[in-house]
C-alpha cells in the first residue's frame, strides 16, 4: 500500500480551510505542500507563512516540496512553520550534501527531488543520506500535466540502487498521477504517490484518495 500525499496546489485556495479539513479526514496519510519561486520553477506558489496556516489545520506528516534557487536560505524558516519533511531539488544545490545536512540537523526528514531530464544514476553519493527521492514525473512549475512515461524505468533503476546498497530511501511520484497510471506506477518501486488534480478536479476527492489508497 502506497502513502498518497495529495498536493494542495490543486486546492482551490479561497476555500484552503475547508480542503485541509477534507484532507485531514480522509485516508490520504500526507500532505504535500508545493513552494516555487518564479525562478526554479516558472511559477510562484506559497511560502513558509502558508505552511505555518495549513499545519494548523491537521497532525498529518507535512511533505514541503521546494522548487526554489537557494533553498538553504529558507530551511529555518520551514522547520518554523512546522514542515516535516523537507525536500530541495538536486538542480537547484549547488552544495546538495550541505543543504541535506543542514535539514537533517533542524530534525526533519529530507527529500532530494530530479527533474525529468535528471539521471538518477547522478544520486548514487547522496541517496544514504536522504529519507525520500522525488521522481519528477511531470516538469515542475504547474499541476495537472500528463506523466512522462520513462518514469517508470527511473523508479525500478533507483529502486535497484536503494537495494544495492541496504538503504530505507522512500521513492516519490510526482506529477500526473492518476487511478489509471498509479497500479504500474506502483509495481515498480513507487513507495509515495502525490496527486494533485486526480484529487482535486474528481468530483468527490475523498472517494479518490481511497480508491488510491486501496491500489
Ligand atoms: C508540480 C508539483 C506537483 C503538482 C502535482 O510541479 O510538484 O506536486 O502539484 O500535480 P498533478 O498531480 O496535478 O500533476
Ligand atoms: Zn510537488
Amino acid at each position: 500500500m502506497a502513502i498518497i500525499a495529495p498536493s494542495l496546489l490543486s486546492a482551490n485556495f479561497l476555500h484552503l480551510k475547508k480542503d485541509c479539513d477534507m484532507l485531514d479526514k480522509s485516508s490520504a496519510d500526507w500532505f504535500h505542500l508545493d513552494v516555487m519561486d518564479g525562478r526554479f520553477v516558472p511559477n510562484i506558489s506559497f511560502g513558509p507563512m502558508v505552511v505555518e496556516f495549513i499545519r494548523t489545520t491537521t497532525n498529518k506528516y507535512c511533505d514541503v516540496h521546494l522548487m526554489i534557487e537557494e533553498p538553504e536560505k529558507y530551511t529555518d524558516a520551514f522547520k518554523k512553520a512546522g514542515a516535516d519533511n523537507l525536500t530541495v531539488h538536486y538542480e537547484a544545490c549547488k552544495h546538495l550534501h550541505r543543504n541535506i545536512q543542514q535539514i537533517k540537523s533542524l530534525g526533519m526528514n529530507a527529500g532530494v527531488a530530479i527533474n525529468p531530464h535528471t539521471p538518477v544514476d547522478l544520486l548514487k553519493d547522496i541517496l544514504k543520506d536522504v529519507d525520500v527521492v522525488c521522481l519528477m514525473s511531470v516538469n515542475p512549475g504547474f499541476g495537472g500535466q500528463s506523466f512522462i512515461p520513462h518514469t517508470i524505468h527511473k523508479i525500478k533503476q533507483l529502486k535497484e540502487m536503494i537495494n544495492e546498497q541496504l538503504l530505507n530511501v522512500k521513492i516519490e511520484i510526482d506529477g500526473g498521477v492518476t487511478l489509471e497510471n498509479a497500479p504500474s506506477i506502483i509495481e515498480a518501486g513507487a513507495d509515495i504517490l502525490v496527486a494533485g488534480n486526480t484529487v482535486f478536479k474528481s468530483t468527490n476527492p475523498t472517494l479518490t484518495i481511497d480508491a488510491l489508497k486501496s491500489l
